[in-house]
């Protein structure tokens, strides 16, 4: 895996430009997208950019979505479109997304469109990714997962009380994951450090993201709080 130790603003313009040149060289790009707070950067500064290409073509697979929410504008679909998709060219139709309808099914919808080119992850402070917890199976696709106390605990910042945070949420696999062509993962703040060092150290299923050293083409961007001290 390569490291890049960078502040938050480099982070987001270089995955941007990374997003932006590919689509650009294949306008029909598939790329796989993440929500929470660490690629919102990276979104606004591809937004900004938007004159630059046209993601008429592109097809997007989220990596995840809760289950049983009852507030729409806590989805990570509403996430998506109001932090992204509704400031660029992309057609809504070809976003996908998790859902217990197409359950069985997303693995091979991705497969079908040709896998994903350019995968965005970001990582919990238990070292998820997507919502894989803790002891997920790396051979596991999409599926149900219910989600850790600290998981649940960290996604209440979002919301106005813990009760309120959905415990179960559909997931791409981790199989999933390191199926696609490229990834970059991005880790920033000091809660994200100890995570990231885990997974560095040693690949194991008590921290999922580790998986990700047995992928060729893996970029971990870090700032300075989240770096790993060894
Ligand atoms: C959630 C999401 C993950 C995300 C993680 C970190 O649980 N399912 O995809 O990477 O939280 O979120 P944040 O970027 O807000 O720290």
């Amino acid at each position: 895996m390569k490291l890049v130790i960078a502040t938050k603003e480099e982070i987001a313009k270089d995955i941007a430009s990374r997003v932006i040149s590919l689509v650009k060289g294949n306008p029909q790009a598939i790329l796989g997208l993440a929500t929470g707070s660490s690629p919102l950067e990276t979104y606004a500064e591809i937004i900004k950019r938007k004159n630059e290409v046209s993601f008429k073509k592109v097809t997007s697979f989220n990596l995840d979505e809760y289950l049983d929410n009852g507030d729409i504008t806590q989805s990570y679909r509403y996430f998506m479109d109001t932090n992204l998709f509704d400031h660029i060219d992309i057609k809504k139709e070809n976003t996908h997304f998790p859902s217990k309808e197409n359950l069985a099914t997303y693995d091979d919808e991705i497969l079908a469109a040709g896998g994903i080119d350019f995968q965005i992850l970001g990582i919990g402070s238990d070292g998820h990714i997507a919502f894989n917890e803790p002891n997920t199976p790396f051979d596991s696709k999409t599926h149900v997962a219910e989600l850790d106390e600290r998981t649940i605990k960290d996604n209440s910042r979002f919301f106005k009380s813990i009760d309120d945070v959905p415990t179960k949420a559909i997931t791409m696999g981790l199989s999933t994951i390191m199926q696609a062509k490229e990834i970059v993962l991005i880790a920033t703040g000091k809660n994200k450090a100890e995570a990231v060092k885990k997974m560095f150290e040693k690949v194991d299923i008590s921290c999922p993201a580790s998986i990700l050293n047995k992928h060729p083409n893996v970029t971990i961007y870090v700032d300075k709080d989240a770096a790993p001290v060894f």
